[in-house]
């Protein structure tokens, strides 16, 4: 039975032409680390990766490639500015769509003094800026928020927020998971924003990153400190970015092969990708929207989401149908709370949760067909007579 991919949500499968291989090539034939060694493949493996970082740059119309951090993942990413700007006393406002990459480090710093609000999104998991500014007080710092939803795949509107944000002083912090290599994103008006590189970018697993303007870097403590190959004789961390953010030893590997999906990517054109994603998706919600037995959660159509789509199997474990789709009809997907109960209570999915469909800029037309036969079959009362 040929298999079908659709959890790209967890990790984008396959990755883009080339990743695997301009890793392989790294390790088997340059293999050094950088900003240490004095010898001409660690000078020029650090060129290649400051050239990454100009990439990301263009990706997100910024222009200070140093001020791209690498870091082991988007978690990492979260807690590292999370921890290293709020401060006891720090009020922070983020939505009710949050993953737990962000709810956990919030929930933890609230028990060292900092007080966050979680402004109320709508049952299709919506948010209205004008909540946001309703929850702003004399003591906000930032607002913390997703781009999208990890659960339904709804777009929160992280442009209306950043002008409320610029407007009232108060600093804008993005978790790009599920967004980074599909939407566009401008970093004009965000002051940090977290990615990471094994979803949308199409790169491999153990590496991610934030983009941070130079003012908030001034204030974010580096909670990770160690060697950098700069300012060695000194004891304290160096203020110089990336290095205040970057000790140790970065996933070299994953950052050439980043660069190989970052130019696939600019190849193919974000826009092209998202327009793709988003065929597949309206193929995907016209066929079971309306279909007795299941539900779509969130929003019904492809206006405001991305090609994340959660269904809910009425008077059905979704668990089990997550288990069906596998071992019968050869289809992964993931089920249950998805590491979001918050976005879960926001939609009514709390705590039964859904089976996610993900799709990917690697998914067809064909696998969306086979995808709904399936579904369709489960719910007729078939247990999978394969392809
Ligand atoms: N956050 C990832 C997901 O939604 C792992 O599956």
């Amino acid at each position: 039975m040929k298999k079908i991919y659709v959890d790209n949500s967890a990790t984008s499968y396959p990755k883009a032409p080339g990743v695997s291989d301009a890793m392989k090539y790294f390790l088997d034939n340059v293999g050094c680390n950088v900003n240490r060694g004095g010898y001409e493949s660690a000078f020029n493996t650090g060129l290649e990766i400051l050239k990454v970082r100009k990439m990301l740059c263009d990706m997100f119309n910024f222009n200070q490639p140093r001020n791209v951090v690498f870091t082991p993942g988007i978690t990492y990413s979260l807690n590292m500015i999370l921890w290293g700007f709020l401060r006891p006393g720090d009020h922070v406002i983020t939505t009710s769509m949050e993953h737990n990459g962000l709810m956990r480090p919030l929930h933890d710093l609230s028990k060292n003094g900092v007080a966050y609000d979680v402004v109320q999104c709508g049952r299709d998991g919506s948010l209205n800026p004008k909540d946001v500014e309703l929850a702003i007080k004399l003591d906000t710092r930032a607002v913390v928020m997703t781009h999208a939803s990890n659960v339904c795949g709804t777009i929160l509107p992280v442009g209306d927020v950043a002008e409320i944000c610029a407007r009232r002083g108060i600093k804008l912090i993005v978790d790009s998971a599920q967004t980074v290599g599909v939407l566009g994103i401008d970093m004009t008006h965000i002051d940090a924003m977290a990615f990471t590189c094994h979803k949308g970018l199409l790169a491999a697993p153990g590496l991610g990153g934030f983009v941070v303007k130079s003012d908030l870097a001034a204030q974010i403590k580096p909670i990770i400190t160690g060697g950098t190959g700069s300012a060695s004789h000194e004891i304290v961390q160096p203020e110089l970015l990336p290095d205040k953010f970057e000790s140790g030893t970065m996933n070299i590997p994953a950052i050439m092969g980043l660069k190989r999906a970052l130019e696939y990517i600019n190849s193919v054109g974000v826009d092209t990708i998202f327009a793709k994603e988003m065929a597949l998706t309206e193929k995907f919600l016209m066929e079971i929207n309306g279909f007795d037995g299941v539900e779509v959660i969130g929003k019904k159509s492809t206006e405001g989401r991305i090609a994340v789509v959660s269904l809910n199997f009425e008077d059905r474990d979704n668990a089990e149908i997550a288990t069906v789709l596998d071992n019968e009809y050869g289809i992964m997907t993931r089920c249950g709370l998805h590491c979001a109960p918050g976005a879960h209570k926001t939609l009514g999915t709390y705590p039964h949760g859904t089976v996610r469909f993900s799709f990917g800029h690697f998914n067809t037309m064909d696998e969306i067909d086979r995808i709904v036969w399936a579904v369709k079959d489960i719910l007729r009362g078939g247990v999978g007579r394969g392809f």
